[in-house]
């Protein structure tokens, strides 16, 4: 707690606070929410709540963090100690997100395994996919073998080190996914999937649109788990944080479009863009994209370079989300760093093994019709992230109030062009309609109502 304040400089921040939320969400979950929950539509509503939500969550959280200079727990205490609970709450999400997280990450590895090894036209057979994620050990090492490479990151304190790394890789990341799209949009049936994907349309649009793409806010930008808190307390008063707000959320939001317009007009172009092509699920991406690699020349390599920069952008997301379960554990109990993460790496290898095996032999253990690892991804993103999102607007609209984040903004930018929008939203329409969104979304999961 010592080293406050260290980004030295506007894009350092943005910079890191971007490694967090690119990553996984991004290029493996938005498309194939996108793709299941109705294409433009998806889109379309997405976009609006990141403008909206989106704008209003993360100011909030990084204006909290620079306030207090404190992590979650430390930071809701200090502002009022009725609320230390909200910072707790918190801490329990990244606990739930980082096991699974870790899962796909192995798939990725294995991915780039295949295509380094030169055998990328076996990837891209129907049935490779479902092959290998219904095996019981090989997953399971290769999420093992993600979770260490994460775990010596944190453990050796290198996060610099990737951090630098990552800052080379994001812009290759982005130049090669444009490349991807391109290449894609020429082979035949891809227009198809190009209108579906961008065309909103009516037909494609039902509630389950707005509670997906909600989920998918929080989990891509990395919000209601405290993580902006944590990075907002290492934030320099002179920062302009509605500006460095706005270039994450670009920056966010771009790499899921570039991800969705890689992945959704090959759906249609290599599957037909049938309802069961389109709605794979978590799966989406690791099926279809080899099929466009080996369709490609010099696809083995441009697959090999694809997936290990998705390795390294899952990895520095990996990154925040340990280093911020790490801490939770050392303020709570003052543990010694080694071994606190030998412990959250033990925790998190016995947490995942089962989301993992949910997709082989535990394939039969359905929660409210959800496979292990969607019942993880559903209880923190539709479930405890609203939660926790609805008391923060209430604990700033009614108990703090809006203005006390509105001053924090204005220190290091006197001109909050966003700020009847963010009092607005905080106060009244984010609370309402994540109340709305969360009861629906628990009525229709439990099949009361269905939408
Ligand atoms: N936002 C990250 C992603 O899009 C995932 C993540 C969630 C990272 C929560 C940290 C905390 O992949």
């Amino acid at each position: 707690m010592s080293q406050r304040s260290n980004f030295s400089s506007k894009i350092g921040f943005v910079l890191a606070a971007a490694g967090s939320a690119v990553g996984l969400g991004n290029i493996w979950r938005f498309p194939y929410l996108a793709a299941q929950y109705g294409g433009g539509s998806f889109l379309f509503v997405y976009l609006i709540l990141a403008v909206t939500f989106g704008f209003t969550l993360m100011i909030t959280e990084i204006a909290i963090g620079r306030k207090t200079g404190l992590s979650a727990i430390g930071a809701f205490k200090k502002l009022d100690r009725r609320f230390s609970f909200l910072g707790v709450f918190s801490a329990i999400i990244p606990i739930i997100i980082f096991p699974y997280y870790s899962v796909i990450g192995g798939w990725v590895l294995k991915y780039f395994s295949v295509f380094v090894s030169g055998n990328s036209s076996k990837a891209a057979s129907d049935t490779y996919f479902n092959g290998f994620i219904s095996s019981t050990t090989e997953p399971i090492g290769w999420f093992f073998l993600f979770i260490a490479f994460t775990a010596i990151v944190v453990l050796l304190g290198v996060q610099k080190g990737i951090e630098t790394v990552s800052k080379f890789m994001m812009p290759i990341l982005v130049i090669l996914s444009v490349g991807i799209a391109f290449y894609g949009l020429t082979v035949d049936g891809a227009i198809d999937g190009l209108v579906y994907y961008l065309k909103p349309s009516l037909e494609n649009f039902s509630i389950k649109t707005i509670l997906a793409a909600m989920g998918q806010l929080f989990y891509s930008m990395s919000l209601s788990m405290g993580i902006m808190i944590t990075y907002g307390s290492y934030l320099k008063k002179d920062n302009n944080l509605e500006s460095s707000v706005r270039q994450i959320e670009i920056f966010d939001t771009g790499i899921a479009f570039l991800s969705g317009l890689m992945i959704i007009p090959c759906v249609f172009a290599f599957s037909g863009g049938t309802t069961e092509s389109l709605n794979q699920g978590p799966g989406l991406m690791f099926v279809t994209l080899p099929k466009m690699f080996t369709s490609m020349p010099m696809g083995n390599i441009i697959g090999t370079l694809f997936f290990l920069l998705v390795f390294f952008a899952a990895l520095t997301s990996a990154i925040s989300l340990m280093e911020t379960i790490v801490s939770i554990f050392r303020d709570k109990f003052h543990w010694k760093r080694k071994f606190t993460c030998g412990l959250v790496t033990v925790i998190t290898l016995l947490m995942g093994i089962p989301s993992s095996l949910g997709f082989g032999p535990w394939a039969h253990i359905k929660f409210i019709g959800l496979s292990i690892l969607d019942t993880f991804d559903f209880i923190s993103n539709n479930v405890l992230m609203p939660i926790l999102a609805f008391f923060t607007c209430i604990f700033v609209g009614f108990i703090i109030k809006p203005k006390t984040i509105s001053d924090e903004v204005k220190i290091g930018n006197p001109k909050f062009k966003g700020e009847k929008l963010f009092s607005i939203m905080i106060k009244w329409i984010a609370p309402i309609c994540l109340i709305a969104i969360l009861i629906s979304s628990i009525l229709n999961t439990l099949g009361i109502i269905v939408l």
